[in-house]
């Protein structure tokens, strides 16, 4: 709250004699913070992104009332950023300042429903990190694997495990029906409502999974969507977004809370078309570098201030949630670390476009840089061989020549460069010899030569090809995953 908080000061030195009734006035409320973040869903999922059975009418009213990101990405073609199976023992350190440990400072009480994926060991536990609150899961509902040596996935409500995904919190893998969405819908409302009534400022970071494979839905969503049971999960989060929105203006705070709706990753067009989603008219899916894979649906939202049916094209990432969140609490980013994120503010709020580039990352390689229209591949890569060969395939029925590559393809000397506005799909390298190329990688290379500069390398928790930060005793001590986080229960 520290400009919050100077204003009246700036405002008495102006007035000089009225100044004391302006010190009375208290300062606006804080705003609250909710960010929706969804689980494999992709670009291509809702009506208001072209999804021709147009069934989410309610993130596409929220769309309509708020702002359309186009080009929104996320940081890695992966959840978590990575996949963190039971045996990985690394997670967040503590060195990284998380957003509710700096909301926590500014008065903020936060609450995490859903995945947290950070880690599962009692240091990344998240009510170390920042949280006051938690009900969900340090992974995704993986299972049912019922058995000592790999036992089901923990459902956590704090501190305490309260279940186990499958045993206790049901998920029917044969006729797709769990409550869990209902579960996670019902969390979010008590707690807006208990927030509103402390008259507190909340930030809910809502990480819900039901569009991960094995996708689910409650009964009344169960056999009502044209796209089949991946469509009936994503309307029972269009219905649940709607009922959350609905509240927030029932309990007159809708014009106190931003709102950002997105997605962690593409769809996993390897589960599609039963579990996955759609990428609209972009290459590829998860895991993959390609458009399908980092490019996502994304909705700003907060009645009164983002003016209503806006539509962005700013190159915008999740990293800018982090920035804008704190600058929305009145904060400023930490000036001890390179902040990747910016404050989409000024975007939302005055129509600007800030000229930045985005970074796609495959674990640790730079595989590609986007600046302005223009893309360049350092690195192209669909997926192995072998992969290939056993049905794994992140790019069905979208092969393009040279481009979506089974070997690792180095392109660092003469980068792919492809149009994103003439050719989103990524189809059309455009010509090495033309004068549009070399404009436009010249560009890029100094972009990637400034990034390179002022990038410290992270040390790697969970990495699973790394033997450093997996578990060895796997054999040895079959309950060592009874309880995530120690032995608390
Ligand atoms: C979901 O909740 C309903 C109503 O309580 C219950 O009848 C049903 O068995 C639950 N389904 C699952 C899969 O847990
Ligand atoms: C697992 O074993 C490897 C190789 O012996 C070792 O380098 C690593 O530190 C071990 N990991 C843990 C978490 O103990």
């Amino acid at each position: 709250m520290a400009s919050a908080a100077l204003r009246p000061l700036r405002l008495c030195w102006a007035l000089g004699p009225l100044c004391l009734c302006c010190a009375l006035r208290p300062a606006a409320a804080a705003t609250n913070i909710l960010l929706l973040l969804m689980d494999d869903m992709g670009w291509g999922d809702l009506g208001a992104f072209g999804e021709p059975s147009k069934e989410t009418p309610n993130l596409d009213q929220m769309a309509a009332e708020g702002m359309l990101f186009l080009d929104f990405y996320t940081a890695s073609p992966l959840c978590s950023p990575s996949y963190t199976p039971q045996d990985i023992v690394g997670g967040i350190p503590d060195s990284e300042l998380l957003l509710p440990e700096l909301l926590k400072k500014a008065g903020y009480t936060n609450k995490i429903i859903g995945k947290w994926h950070l880690g599962h060991r009692p240091q990344f536990h998240p009510l170390k990190h920042g949280f006051h609150e938690w009900f969900g899961s340090p992974n995704c509902h993986f299972g049912p694997y019922d058995n000592r040596e790999r036992p089901n996935i923990p459902v956590y409500r704090d501190w305490e495990m309260v279940g186990r995904y499958y045993e206790d919190f049901k998920i029917d893998l044969k006729t797709g029906e769990a409550n869990l969405t209902q579960l996670y819908l019902q969390e979010a409302l008590d707690f807006i409502s208990k927030q509103q009534a402390s008259q507190k400022p909340f930030f809910l970071y809502w990480a819900i999974d039901a569009t991960h494979a094995p996708v689910y839905a409650s009964k009344q969503f169960l056999g009502t969507s044209q796209r089949g049971l991946y469509g009936d999960a994503v309307r029972e989060i269009d219905d649940s977004v709607g009922k959350i929105l609905k509240h927030l203006q029932q309990l007159g705070i809708s014009e106190n809370t931003f709102v950002f709706f997105t997605s962690d990753n593409g769809a996993a067009l390897i589960s599609a078309p039963k579990q996955g989603g759609s990428n609209g008219p972009f290459l590829c899916g998860k895991q993959t570098t390609f458009e399908g894979g980092m490019r996502e649906p994304a909705i700003a939202w907060w009645p009164g201030h983002i003016p209503a049916g806006g539509v962005s094209h700013q190159l915008g990432s999740v990293m800018d949630l982090f920035s804008t969140s704190l600058s929305l609490a009145g904060l400023q980013p930490p000036s001890d670390r390179q902040i990747d994120g910016i404050d989409l503010l000024p975007v939302m709020l005055q129509g600007k476009l800030i000229d930045r580039p985005i970074f796609y990352y495959r674990g640790n390689e730079l595989m590609a840089v986007r600046a302005g229209l223009y893309k360049a591949h350092f690195w192209t890569w669909s997926n192995s061989w072998e992969e290939q060969s056993k049905g794994i395939d992140f790019c069905p029925g979208q092969s393009v020549a040279g481009v979506t590559t089974h070997t690792q393809e180095e392109h660092t000397c003469l980068p792919l460069l492809f149009h994103l506005g003439r050719d989103p799909g990524e189809k059309y390298p455009i010509s090495f010899a033309s004068e549009e190329y070399q404009r436009a990688v010249e560009r890029v290379s100094a972009l990637v030569q400034q990034h390179k500069a002022t990038l410290v390398p992270g040390q790697p928790q969970l990495n699973v090809c790394d033997q450093a930060v997996m578990d060895n005793s796997t054999v040895t001590t079959p309950n060592r995953q009874i309880a995530a986080f120690g032995d608390q229960k």
